[in-house]
């Protein structure tokens, strides 16, 4: 009897809803279908400047809820017409949510996601899993990040150290060692300042390619004054968001320099700073040359990007495919996984990944109503 579930994650980039339909039967993760679905012009904007402002109201945040819970049910009615599911074949929905704050170093600590359960539930009439961040912040944790422990259980099987790299909007790494415990952190931005400045100069939601970082020169100055924010000195647990590396992160940095630059040089000191702020983490893990590391996340799409990382780690670039598991969907995978142990009544000692004290339990299940 196979066992059904549907994952939904739209990342910091806010680019679309990666969706995949998945098989959980005893545990074996089966792919069975997977689209990517739009989110509009105008949510983005609405998403942006929520994540930019410091003042939300309350009505603010329950209109995105539901546009995002729409946004949502989207997603799943799409996934279902193309597997030709029916919402009686689905045992849960685990949908991450679209964060627009993350702040588990704040005094009261939180992590917000929109898109409400109950809308979801109700209109999909499928159980829903949300909200994954809160009870790992609550028990003192980061809250982020979550998937190293589904990479550890679908990557641990060779008995071979390796290193999974996940480029979103941020950047986060898992380190997974047979004889030791997993471990992983956000490294730092990973696309999200690359897309900012990018939609800043030149229109576009990202840089094709990195074509753009490409016709520009890093420049030393800025990227050394950017190097030296306090979140890159910070030991693991760690985690951030695009609340914190945001356009005005970029600016203060540049007023910080004597110089003036042009806005390509500036992309391209952006994209190193991903590289720098990335490979200094994975060479602080000694691989061997034997111990791969396997990418996935939008910025696999980076050419110039991936190019740069591989330059300067001087090892080549493989993707989560060498390990059967589509780079662009391991994150909705990872949610349709996590939503199943809640269901199940899983909980997880994190205290190596985000610090949390004793077992908690990830996601808050929503059943439609009758
Ligand atoms: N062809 C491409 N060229 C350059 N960057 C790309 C390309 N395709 C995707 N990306 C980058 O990947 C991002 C989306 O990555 P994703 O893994 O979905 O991140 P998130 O989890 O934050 O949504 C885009 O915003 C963009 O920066
Ligand atoms: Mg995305």
């Amino acid at each position: 009897m196979s066992k059904l579930f549907i994952g939904l994650m739209s990342g910091t980039s806010v680019d679309s809803v990666d969706t995949v339909l998945i098989d959980l039967e005893e545990d074996n993760i089966q792919l069975i279908g997977s689209c990517s679905y739009p989110i509009s012009g105008e949510i983005k904007q609405a998403v942006f400047s929520a994540v930019k402002s410091n003042s939300l109201s309350i009505e603010e945040i329950s209109q995105l809820d539901e546009k995002m819970a729409r946004v949502f049910i989207g997603a799943v009615q799409k996934i279902l017409s193309k597997e030709k599911k029916d919402s009686k074949d689905i045992i849960a929905i685990g949908s991450h949510g679209q964060t627009i704050k993350h702040s588990p170093n704040s005094p009261n600590p939180f992590s917000l996601q929109v898109g409400e359960a109950k809308i979801i539930a109700n209109s999909t009439k499928i159980t829903t899993v949300t909200d994954f961040r809160s009870q790992d912040i609550t028990a003192g944790g980061q809250g982020a990040p979550l998937t190293p422990i589904f990479h550890e259980k679908i990557f641990n099987t060779d008995q071979k150290k390796k290193v999974i790299v996940n480029i979103g909007g941020i950047t986060n790494l898992t380190s997974i060692d047979p004889s030791n415990f997993v471990f992983g952190y956000d490294t730092g931005p990973g696309n999200c300042l690359m897309d900012i400045w990018s939609r800043e100069h030149i229109k576009k939601d990202y840089d094709e390619e990195g074509n753009w970082a490409a016709s520009g020169t890093s420049e030393e100055e800025l990227l050394k004054i950017m190097l030296n924010d306090d979140y890159f000195k910070k030991n693991y647990p760690k985690s951030t968001g695009p609340d914190y590396f945001n356009l005005n992160w970029i600016y203060q940095a540049i007023s910080k320099c004597e110089r003036k630059f042009q806005p390509q040089d500036v992309q391209a000191t952006l994209l190193q700073l991903t590289v720098k702020t990335l490979t200094e983490g994975l060479l602080e893990l000694e691989l061997d040359n034997d111990e791969i590391i396997f990418y996935c996340g939008g910025g696999l799409h980076n050419k110039y990007l991936m190019d740069q990382i591989e330059k300067e780690l001087e090892r080549e670039i493989f993707s989560t495919y060498e390990l059967g598991v589509n780079p662009d969907y391991l994150e909705a995978i990872s949610f349709a996984w996590f939503a199943k142990q809640r269901i199940d009544g899983r909980s997880f000692e994190l205290s190596k990944i985000t610090g949390s004290k004793g077992k908690v339990f990830l996601g808050t299940i929503t059943e439609p109503s009758k």
